[in-house]
């Protein structure tokens, strides 16, 4: 027979906040710790207009992600399950089924629900069942009334028709943050009246500097924390070989640089190093490399897909960025334990990318092979570069439309920065400069997570190599990954895409200490152990959107505006 005390907090956390778990956390407080919380999310009512309820599925995974590794809290689902429209005594009937009738019951609620409470079905029913803890009520504007006052239990200021039930109800103790969900969700619904709704109000935004750039980036912030929270998931990234087979004008290790020492990691090393930091606790790993579509190399990659999940038992999320392939190879490498797959678009601007790389790097290749990745099941990452040579504000907004029309999952962009032995070197006059760069990244970032708030977004090593808290910037106010580079030490000097490239030196241990207080100043939290998988990709799969006919366009960017 369970005697533990559960306390039942009933709420449509729509979504759920930093009010909402202190709340919690004062219920358990009241019993020493020595008691279990039950977050009951309740069920949107499909008859009813609530325009403004998130769908079921959003606040249950948000409500599963902020209670996880929170001792005493669970989320309950239970609501969702039963018959509509769902009476609190019915949820408290069945609860009383599953855990025993002898189970010591509270409900936990905000002292603005009291008034009303006797009109609540079989509310004697209800009281003679469980216990009543009030937290008092704050709001944005009041702050937090401190009711803190010493002696033992306190009741709650009761209206006239509950005073015959004062033993049952309990004033919680302390001050409550000041935190509503109205005030968050707002927050998430403004960003349409800040940055409008079109690439052309987007590419305005872009210019922004200064106080209007703050308050973009704050924005983007507060939906950070509203959607995906301050959670960042760590990803080790092998730079298993620099052998590339294109020619990209922009990229230090291109085919025609003939001053690049080539290597492939061995298959040991690999091995070695996801071992260790599987061991030092990062979720996954994504194994990144110039181009090959070889049999050799193809074969390689399933055979070490087949050990790091064999090493893992399947607990470390792989991401490959291993170019374009055709969806056999896709398929094949999908089927041996990758789960997501990187693949810059580079520039969502036909016109431009042709610019930038050889006739036959053809763009609708790389369309083809981002569609064959969506069909193979991967979760889809992409990016792009900014501030290339020719590219306009316009083109960037361009690229975060595509990115929302696409159905990226996740996104690593950066600065495009330039490297000496590459032909893009010649128009380096034509370039905004590093300080402009690294503004306009910002901006990027900040749009894209207004614009898609359930990717999973990078703070890239490029943003690092602009400014000394490039990517501190990025996951204050929009990234939620992070990306170390744990390539065996050998190898890393020979792996510059571009100039003054970064490189953190050191063991997987080394890079997992260096990241962290990096994180812990951008005052997110790193988790470990955690796969991290992009939110986009659930709601994506559970709505597909209608696929578009992909051999009728030449033009890639028309062809998406038409999904
Ligand atoms: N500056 C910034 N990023 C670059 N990349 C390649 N060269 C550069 C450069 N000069 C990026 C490309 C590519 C990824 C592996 O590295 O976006 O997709
Ligand atoms: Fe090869 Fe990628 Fe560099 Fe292009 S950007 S040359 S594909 S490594």
């Amino acid at each position: 027979m369970n005697s533990r005390p559960l306390i039942l907090y009933f709420g449509s956390f729509n979504p759920v906040h930093t009010g909402h778990i202190a709340v919690a956390e004062a219920a358990l407080r009241h019993f020493d710790g020595q008691a279990d919380l039950w977050f009951m999310l309740s069920a949107r009512n499909p008859f009813k207009a609530e325009a403004d309820m998130w769908p079921d599925e959003r606040r249950w995974a948000l409500l599963n992600e902020a209670l996880a590794g929170r001792a005493g809290m669970r989320a309950c689902d239970m609501e969702l399950h039963l018959p509509r429209p769902s009476y609190t005594v019915h949820t408290l009937e069945q609860v009383r089924a599953q855990e025993g009738t002898a189970r010591p019951l509270y409900l936990l609620m905000g002292e603005d629900n009291l008034e009303k409470f006797t009109a609540w079905r079989s509310f004697e029913t209800i009281l003679d069942w469980c216990r009543v803890l009030v937290y008092p009520r704050a709001t944005p504007e009041s702050g937090a009334p401190d009711r803190a006052v010493g002696g033992t239990e306190a009741v709650p200021r009761l209206p006239e028709s509950l005073a015959a039930y004062a033993h049952r109800f309990i004033l919680l103790r302390g001050a409550l943050l000041p935190q509503n969900s109205t005030y968050i969700r707002q927050g998430a619904a403004r960003p349409q009246s800040l940055i409008g709704h079109t690439p052309a109000d987007w590419a305005k935004c872009l210019q922004w500097r200064g106080a209007q750039a703050e308050a973009l980036r704050e924005a983007a912030r507060e939906v950070k924390l509203a959607t995906v929270g301050s959670q960042v998931y760590l990803r080790g990234l092998i730079e298993y070989s620099n052998i590339c087979r294109k020619n990209c004008y922009y990229c230090g290790i291109r085919s025609g640089n003939p001053s690049v020492s080539r290597y492939a990691v061995t298959e040991a090393e690999v091995l070695t190093a996801v071992e260790n930091a599987y061991r030092a606790g990062f979720g996954s790993i994504v194994l990144q490399s110039g181009e090959r579509q070889d049999a050799a190399f193809i074969d390689t990659i399933e055979r070490l897909l087949r050990q790091i999940a064999r090493l893992s038992e399947g607990r470390l999320g792989v991401t490959l960025s291993l170019g374009e392939q055709t969806r056999e190879t896709y398929e094949r490498w999908r089927a041996a334990g990758a789960t997501r797959y990187l693949l810059r678009i580079e520039t969502s601007n036909p016109a431009l990318y042709a610019q930038l790389h050889p006739e036959d790097h053809r763009f609708d290749d790389r369309i083809k092979a981002l569609e064959a990745l969506k069909a193979a099941d991967y979760m889809v990452g992409s990016g792009v570069m900014i501030g290339l040579p020719g590219q306009t504000e316009a083109d960037l907004a361009g690229d975060l439309a595509f990115f929302r029309d696409f159905g990226i999952d996740m996104v690593g962009m950066g600065p495009y920065i330039e490297h000496r032995d590459t032909p893009l070197y010649a128009r380096r006059h034509e370039i905004p400069t590093l300080a402009e760069r690294y503004e306009l990244s910002l901006n990027m970032l900040a749009l894209l997570r207004l614009i898609m708030p359930t990717l999973n977004m990078a703070a890239t090593t490029a943003m690092a190599s602009l400014h000394p808290q490039g990517r501190e910037a990025a996951l204050r106010i929009a990234a939620n990954v992070i990306m170390p580079n744990i390539t065996p030490g050998r190898y890393r000097e020979n792996y510059f895409l571009y100039e003054n490239k970064l490189c953190i030196c050191g063991s997987e241990q080394d890079a997992k200490d260096n990241i962290e207080a990096l994180v812990r100043s951008a005052g997110c939290e790193l988790r470990y152990f955690e796969k991290g998988d992009p939110k986009h990709y659930y709601d994506r799969v559970a709505n597909p959107a209608p696929v578009a006919p992909s051999d009728n366009k030449s033009d890639g960017v028309d062809h998406f505006k038409t999904l």
